[in-house]
Formats: structure tokens, sequence, C-alpha cells
């Protein structure tokens, strides 16, 4: 059976408007369903079988929504906050309001971040039983040296609980600023930062390149999006079943 919800549910979902600028709009006979206007806002709307229309447009219903963002340094990966920029602010076309990222990334760091209302597949990526790969690019202040590339290939010790599990960790640049790439399946506050301050060394830049099967697409630019194409979408699915 198709699902049915209330009108204003529906409009308010999409992003049309909040739920009583909605229900102002229906008042205000600006909306249509199947070709007449609806007045009334409690009225049930069968999803995938009524058009819904609004200023010339017809409004589909998407249950779930998914973005990949390049992420750029200086926004939180966070849904809200009173005094700096999220990276939901970054999302201008899409206005619904049941968006968030999936994990975090610092605010000094770029790249992939995905971001949906799927609360299942945000579950699957993160839960720590997964072990979904990370991959990150990174530049280090000091000397990348192959006992550090051993050393992550064992695990760190990171304090006295916590073992990291084994990273592969590649040197790109071997100088007094190297370049590497780190893939990593856990995903603790300041990982990356932390593994290499262990070995005694500062990340000065950080870049997600990879989460599971989803890699950043090298043409965003830092602050761009794109919804996920369909194939990039069933291969996250896939990866997690
Ligand atoms: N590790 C870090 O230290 N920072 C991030 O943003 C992500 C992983």
């Amino acid at each position: 059976m198709k699902e049915s919800m209330r009108l204003d549910k529906y409009l308010a979902d999409m992003g049309v408007g909040t739920r009583s600028e909605v229900k102002g709009l229906i008042k205000k006979g600006k909306i249509q369903v199947n070709g007449t206007i609806a007045n009334d806002y409690s009225r049930k709307i069968i999803v995938g079988t009524d058009v819904i229309m609004y200023a010339g447009e017809e409004i589909t219903y998407l249950e779930y929504e998914y973005f990949m963002l390049n992420k750029p340094a200086g926004v939180l990966s966070a849904t809200e906050d009173k005094h700096a920029k999220t990276v939901l602010d970054l999302l201008t076309t899409s206005k619904r309001k049941d968006l968030f990222p999936v994990g975090r990334l610092d605010k000094d760091t770029e790249g992939l971040l995905l971001i949906t209302n799927d609360g299942a597949l945000s579950h699957a990526l993160l839960s720590p039983k997964k072990h979904v790969d990370k991959m990150y690019y990174a530049k280090v202040e000091g000397m990348v040296t192959e006992q550090d590339v051993e050393a992550f290939a064992e695990g760190l010790q990171m304090d006295e609980e916590w073992r990291a599990m084994p990273a592969k960790l590649k040197i790109l640049v071997q100088d007094t600023i190297s370049e590497i790439t780190l893939v990593i399946q856990e995903g603790k506050f300041h990982q990356v930062k932390r593994m290499f301050e262990v070995v005694g060394k500062k990340v000065i830049f950080l870049k997600r390149l990879s989460m599971g099967p989803l890699q950043l697409d090298e043409k965003l630019m830092p602050g761009e999006y794109r919804k996920l194409t369909e194939e990039e979408l069933q291969k996250l699915k896939e990866s997690h079943s």
C-alpha cells in the first residue's frame, strides 16, 4: 500500500517552509493537489500518486536524500550553531529540516562528508563494529618514516586503555613537511591528529578522501556539494549489508 500523510507534513518535509508557514500557504490557496486548490492542510496525500504543485513547480516527495560535500576548513560538522557556520548552512538547495552530517570532521579538516536524513545508513557507516575504511590525506610537520608506517600497521598504543586498530600509512612525500595518506577503520575524536602526536609529529593539513566505497569527487571545490549518484548510493548500501 502507498504511504499517505498530511499535506502540511508533506510540504514541510520537502522544505517548502516550516509547518506553520506551509499552513499559511495552504490557507492562502497557493497549493494545488491534482490540479485543484487545496485549502485543508490536514488533508491526506497519497505519496507518489497525488500531484502537489506550488509556485508552478511539482513538489515530489523524496523520503531520503544523500549529498556529498567537500567540507571546507572553518565550518562546523553540526546541524546548527549559534555562532559558527555549519555544513548544513552550505546546503542551500535543500531546505528540509531532517538532514545531518554522517559523523564529524574537525572544524579545520576538509573533504568528504556525507549529508543525509537516512539514519539507518548513517548508523551502519559509523558503527565501530563495521570497520568502515576512511582514507585521509595529510601534511605532517616532521619526517614521516618507515618506522611510523610499521608502528601504524601494528596498531599504535594511544593511551593506557586504547590501542588503535592497525592503520595503513603511505608516505607520498618524505621531508621536513611530509605528505601521507592514512586509512583507518575507527573514527575517534581527533583520531588522525592524535595518532601522529603519538609518534611525535603534527598534522598541519587534513582532508578526508573516502569513506567505505564513497570517494570524494575531485571536481567539487571546498564548499561545493552534489547529490550522490544512484551507483554511489547502491555501493554504499551494499557495503554494509
Ligand atoms: N581525524 C582527525 O584528527 N580529525 C578529523 O577531522 C578526522 C579524523
